[in-house]
């Protein structure tokens, strides 16, 4: 989704901002721009695609001394991916970046036009700036018209605005899309997250919702609620693999280790994060998220309704949200999400809040939205994860829900002892597992290129493992974009087998320890079909074509946590075969904060 960066100082403003937009790149675009303002001159540069067009662009271009800049990367919502239409948006004498949607954009433009302005572009952004010069008419204040400009907009936003009449200063707002600003030795830097800013600046200030003004290099101190900022960029880089999404899948078992740290041990269950009565009156859970997160919220309702024995309902943001859905205050409303930001999971969270209902969210992502939002947080503890592809977050999303299941269960007294350590020994075994045998990489390595050109694959398996098909069919049509559906197995012969033959490859999910003879029967249905099955299992399964070995395990968690692994690689090599970049997948965006 769009990001954000800009920078008041004397430091080299094309190579910070530049630099700040590589860092947002993780989050999907279709072009980018920058505009620098320095001695009086205003100079705006954008591209179409890619970064380095950009870089070329504006190769010839320095911004030596003090001044301020400003940076985008588009992610089209309205108007095509164009030149025109990519920010900065430009006006008379200033320039706008915008992340979010001006939902009365058609009204303002309109009533501008009728007072002589005319548009360049299709966007909502471009008003947005208009309205800004259409104020200073009226008043030399450039803090009270950037006021008025912001009052008058409906939707949601990050807005950056520099301005010839006001060199030095850049005006800011923030309501609905995240906004940080970081002060550091060299000069003020602005950015839709933490990751653009770090390594530049030690204090930062997470903005929230309603914060409108704008700064100069010296108004930083007058922010409320500064932080320090102590994050290790070095930590966000690739260190040698290949692309961020292979470095995530392989450091899976160091994340579990953080997500169970200071939590669970030998003893018991510690959530600090959660207030001592904070399950009382509760008797139902609901879950709302999106895409993997909603997978892993599948998953996680069997691990509660079995280990905690609470009814436990598992909701699509999007859908929720317009349903007029029935809350009861007996249920607690969870969210899980990566980002902390996806528009529709916010907004679902806020509906639940105005029914008054008590909320937790998990998340990967701290001082996000969603986390300022939520009445108690479970971080999921997985580090940056850059791959628009979700690995490592969702496994550390799934040991948070069988963290919080056991928690439950205690809390409940329906763990004795025994039935405690028989959970804790599976969650050490399950961590294990999910580091990556070189292997097994290199059997999906060659086993990937039989996968490339069928008509489609069916990702199957049963209870926890129907949901984990259904995200081994995700990761595969996100990154290869070949078409790919997740199905229960048993679901097959109500409909799904009909479109069973050789070009139809089945990946079906076999574990040893839960529900193996059905699933193995449903693997036979589709056999006597001939569709061409791949089976990821520790043992033989003589109907299929292909087998993926993982290690024998002792519970099906263990099998759970080790088949994720084989299907984040499997959607990995496949995708590298079809020479796609597998990091940053056509038409996604890492952070989804328009609904
Ligand atoms: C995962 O691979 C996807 N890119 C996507 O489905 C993602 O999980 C979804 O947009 C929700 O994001 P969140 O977890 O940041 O809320």
């Amino acid at each position: 989704m769009c990001g954000i960066v800009g920078y008041i100082g004397s430091s080299e403003k094309k190579e910070i901002l530049i630099n700040g937009l590589k860092e947002l790149e993780y989050r999907g675009y279709d072009s980018a721009g920058i505009a620098v303002l320095c001695s009086d001159e205003l100079k705006t540069f954008r591209a179409v695609g890619k970064i380095c067009n950009l870089e070329n662009k504006c190769s010839d271009f320095l911004s030596k001394g003090f001044g301020v800049g400003i940076g985008h990367t588009r992610w089209a919502t309205h108007g095509k991916p164009t030149e025109t239409n990519a920010h900065p948006q430009i006006a008379e004498f200033s320039n706008i970046v915008h992340n979010g949607i001006i939902e009365n954009y058609q009204e303002i433009k309109k009533d501008l036009e009728q007072k002589g302005h005319s548009f360049l572009s299709q966007t909502d952004t471009e008003v947005v700036v208009r309205l800004f010069e259409e104020s200073l008419k009226h008043t030399e204040d450039g803090l009270e018209a950037f006021k008025q400009t912001i009052q008058s907009l409906k939707g949601a936003y990050a807005i950056l605005l520099i301005s010839v009449k006001y060199p030095g200063r850049i005006f800011y707002a923030k309501n609905g899309s995240p906004l940080v600003i970081g002060k550091g030795d060299d000069g003020v830097y602005f950015g839709s997250s933490d990751a653009c800013v770090m390594g530049y600046v030690n204090k930062v200030v997470y903005l929230e919702d309603g914060d409108m003004g704008y700064m100069d290099v010296d108004s930083f101190e007058s922010l409320k609620n500064i932080r320090s900022l102590e994050k290790n960029k070095a930590f966000a880089q690739k260190d040698g693999f290949r692309y961020f999404m292979e470095k995530e899948i392989y450091e899976q078992h160091k994340v579990l280790l953080e997500t169970m740290m200071g939590r669970v041990n030998e003893e018991g269950v510690v959530l600090e994060s959660i207030p001592e009565d904070f399950l009382e009156g509760i008797n139902e859970l609901t879950i709302c998220a999106c895409g993997t997160s909603y997978h892993a919220a599948m998953s996680g309702k069997y691990l509660l309704e079995r280990i905690a024995k609470i009814r436990t309902n598992v909701l699509m943001a999007s859908e929720f949200r317009y349903a007029n859905p029935v809350m009861k205050k007996s249920e607690l409303f969870i969210v899980i999400s990566q980002s902390g930001e996806t528009a529709d999971t916010l907004e679902a969270l806020k509906l639940a809040k105005e029914n008054r209902l008590k909320t937790l969210a998990i998340c990967n992502v701290d001082n996000s939205s969603i986390v300022r939002e939520s009445d108690a947080v479970i971080l999921t503890r997985a580090g940056i994860e850059k791959g628009v592809a979700s690995t490592k977050a969702f496994a550390t999303q799934m040991m948070v829900l069988w963290i919080f299941g056991v928690y439950i269960a205690t809390q409940k007294n329906l763990l004795d002892k025994e039935g405690f350590q028989k959970q804790f020994k599976s969650m050490v075994r399950a961590i294990k597992a999910t580091e990556v045998d070189p292997k097994l990489h290199e059997r999906l390595k060659r086993l990937s290129k039989r996968y490339l050109h069928g008509h489609g694959f069916f990702f199957i398996g049963r209870d926890v493992f129907y949901p984990l098909a259904l995200e081994g069919a995700l990761k595969l049509k996100e990154i290869s974009y070949l078409h790919a559906e997740g199905y229960p197995s048993g679901e097959m012969k109500h409909g799904p087998i009909a479109l069973a033959d050789s070009l139809l490859f089945t990946i079906a999910l076999v574990p040893q320890h839960l529900l193996s003879e059905k699933i193995k029967s449903n693997v036979e249905e589709l056999s006597a079909r001939d569709s061409t099955i791949c089976v990821i299992s520790s043992q033989e399964v003589q109907a299929a074509d292909d087998m993926v070995y993982i290690n024998p395990a002792q519970d099906y968690m263990e099998e759970f946590f080790s088949m994720m692994v084989a299907l984040q690689l499997l959607a990995l090599e496949v995708a590298i075969k079809l020479g796609n970049d597998v990091d940053m997948p056509r038409n996604l965006a890492k952070s989804v904060t328009v609904e």
